[in-house]
């Protein structure tokens, strides 16, 4: 059998050449890191988890309309999606204040925003991934203004689609990062959701008691982290079936 090709390997991910022209293989691994990978474990089961919880809110995007570059799910750790050009901006969108916005601004982590805020950083680790302006966003030529239009547009049916699956099972959408890239259609190019959207990449809380059930439970030492990710994928019906059991079992005596 041919060996696949790694077309990159980042931090929680592996991307291989797919079976056809157009498509890749996104294999998600169990690593976890953050403060720009200075803070790094490997979560027995996170992959398994991720890869189930982005198909999840992948394939609910793609019904209300909302094109994302997922195709299928292969088996528990890969699926398989569109290749597209990603654009170099980490898309963020907050609900309540957190993590950087409340360290940059001031404002007590939970605050509820006026309206959701979007903003952007730059993707470059060497950097720490900048927050920048749409100003630099079009001086430099990462995407046109229409393009920000689109960007804006589908962060936002996200953010609402989210907020929504998230609140009818008990949990708070306080925040969240997507990446956005473009896809050619013959003559036309269109931009599609990327990448994945799973607990590390999203903020979120339970309504009730406030318990962190995202990638801050690993930031901040606060628990186990495969935990607090399979009651996410509990509370949305979307267990691993078939899966190894994510916490290993206690052997008694
Ligand atoms: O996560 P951190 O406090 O460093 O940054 P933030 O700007 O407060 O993050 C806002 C949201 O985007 C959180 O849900 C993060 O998990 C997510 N994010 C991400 O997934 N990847 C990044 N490189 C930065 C933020």
């Amino acid at each position: 059998m041919a060996r696949r090709k790694k077309i990159y390997e980042g931090k929680a991910k592996i991307l291989y050449e797919g079976p056809e022209p157009g498509t890749i293989v996104q294999y998600f691994k169990d690593d976890a890191t953050a403060f720009n990978a200075q803070k790094k474990d490997v979560i027995e089961g996170k992959g398994v988890l991720n890869n189930r919880l982005s198909e999840f809110f992948m394939t609910g995007l793609n019904q209300i309309g909302v094109p994302t570059h997922f195709l299928k799910r292969l088996n528990m750790r890969e699926q398989l999606v569109r290749s597209c050009e990603i654009i170099p901006l980490e898309v963020i969108v907050r609900n309540y204040a957190a993590g950087t916005m409340s360290q940059r601004l001031g404002i007590d982590e939970g605050t509820q925003l006026p309206r959701p805020i979007v903003e952007y950083c730059y993707k470059d680790d060497n950097l720490g991934d900048p927050l920048v302006t749409e100003e630099h966003i079009a001086a430099f030529g990462w995407a046109s203004q229409q393009d920000m239009d689109d960007i804006v547009s589908l962060a936002l049916r996200v953010n609402d689609f989210l907020s929504g699956v998230m609140m009818a099972v008990g949990i708070r959408l306080v925040d969240f990062k997507i990446e956005i890239g473009r896809v050619y259609d013959g003559d036309f190019m269109r931009l599609i959701v990327a990448d994945e959207i799973s607990p590390d990449s999203c903020r979120l809380w339970d309504i009730e008691t406030g318990e962190k059930l995202d990638k801050d439970v690993f930031r901040r030492d606060l628990g186990n982290l495969a935990d607090a990710y399979t009651e996410v994928a509990r509370r949305l019906g979307v267990m691993p079936m078939n899966a190894q059991p994510v916490t290993k079992p206690t052997l008694i005596n």
